[in-house]
């Protein structure tokens, strides 16, 4: 693997691999002193062409704790506020020397071209490409799924699969790159998934994606669910109105407090609720959803910087790149790209 640019067509054994990997990195966040001498010497910038807070910071603590060099570089505030192309600013930073470019940007399709062209020789990693995909999120929720499932049923989570894992994921589905990857990569690890929204919310041929698709969220849950991922409406990619009312939206697609009771009531006691950041509380989710010990917002979190770590690790340690630096030891001091 050169590049982390999708979920759709990551292998399951990459797929396990990268979760496997981040297990392994998650005990390096427990330990008093949180870093690895692994990526030492490599430089990773992080290029945001988008706000992002939860993103930019856990990739930056990632290539940290494997002790990389990082530079971050928003696009606000930068020659590309100036007209700067994408082709110039990635020879740029090919030019400093960077082995791993992580980028956010609002075109659907940027880091595949940054991947395609001989622009700069760098692994890249798509971190959020319009409404397109989002696979280190997508990684960081199955992992998060993986370890409350095997748990659940007192399996080991190395190894694993999701096979038969009900997952539910709700809302603005039609601008969500976090639902198109959990969609392809819930479906390589073997995980039932349903998404729920209402039809104006729903791309153009859904249909064919490997999922079930319903309009109605107390009878998807009534059907029993695992795990109940909420996506936050994004109004900043709305140009019209796609739902009544923001009280209306919340009441028929939001997981408010009367179906937190729900799930008690029917039985569901080891249903998680996940969201993948930044919450409009009150409007897909309620705050006593956000807190409530099923949630796993603040896991999902915590699990990304390992999910990273892991994703940075074997993209900069393969074997396709020289020096390959292991878990243990620093890598070789010869550098050579660029
Ligand atoms: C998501 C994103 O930016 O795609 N957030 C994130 O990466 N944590 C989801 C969102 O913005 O709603």
């Amino acid at each position: 693997m050169k590049h982390l640019l999708s979920t759709e067509n990551l292998s399951i054994q990459d797929a396990i691999g990268i979760l496997d990997t981040a297990e392994e990195m998650a005990t390096v966040g427990d330990r008093e002193v949180k870093k690895l001498p692994a990526l030492r010497g490599r430089t990773v910038v992080n290029l945001f062409f988008e706000d992002s807070t939860r993103t930019r910071i856990s990739f930056e603590a990632a290539a940290k704790r494997l002790s990389a060099d990082v530079i971050n570089f928003a696009a606000k505030g930068s020659s590309v506020s100036k007209g700067e192309s994408l082709k110039d600013t990635a020879q740029t930073l090919a030019a400093m020397g960077a082995d791993a470019v992580v980028i956010r940007h609002w075109a659907s399709g940027a880091p595949h071209r940054l991947a395609a062209t001989d622009w700069i020789d760098a692994a890249i990693i798509n971190a959020g490409d319009g409404t397109h995909e989002h696979p280190t999120q997508a990684l960081l929720d199955a992992f998060t799924m993986r370890r409350h499932w095997s748990k659940l049923n007192g399996t080991a989570s190395t190894g694993s699969a999701l096979k038969g894992m009900r997952v539910a994921i709700a809302g603005d589905v039609l601008h969500s790159r976090v639902a198109r990857s959990n969609v392809w990569l819930l479906r390589t690890l073997g995980a039932d998934v349903t998404l729920v929204a209402p039809p104006t919310l729903l791309p153009i041929g859904v249909e064919s994606w490997p999922c079930k698709v319903s309009y109605d969220l107390d009878s998807t849950l009534e059907a029993g669910v695992d795990a109940m991922m909420m996506l936050r409406v994004q109004g900043e990619r709305m140009n019209a109105s796609f739902f009544p009312s923001t009280r209306e939206y919340s009441r028929r697609w939001g997981f408010d407090d009367t179906r937190l009771k729900a799930l008690d009531e029917l039985g569901l006691k080891d249903t998680i609720i996940m969201h993948p950041g930044p919450m409009n509380r009150g409007l897909e989710i309620s705050s006593s959803a956000a807190d409530s010990p099923r949630s796993t917002v603040l896991d999902q979190v915590r699990n990304g910087v390992s999910v990273r770590m892991a994703a940075l690790y074997l993209l900069l340690s393969g074997d396709s790149r020289e020096a390959a630096p292991s878990l243990s030891s620093a890598p070789s001091s010869s550098k050579e790209n660029n």
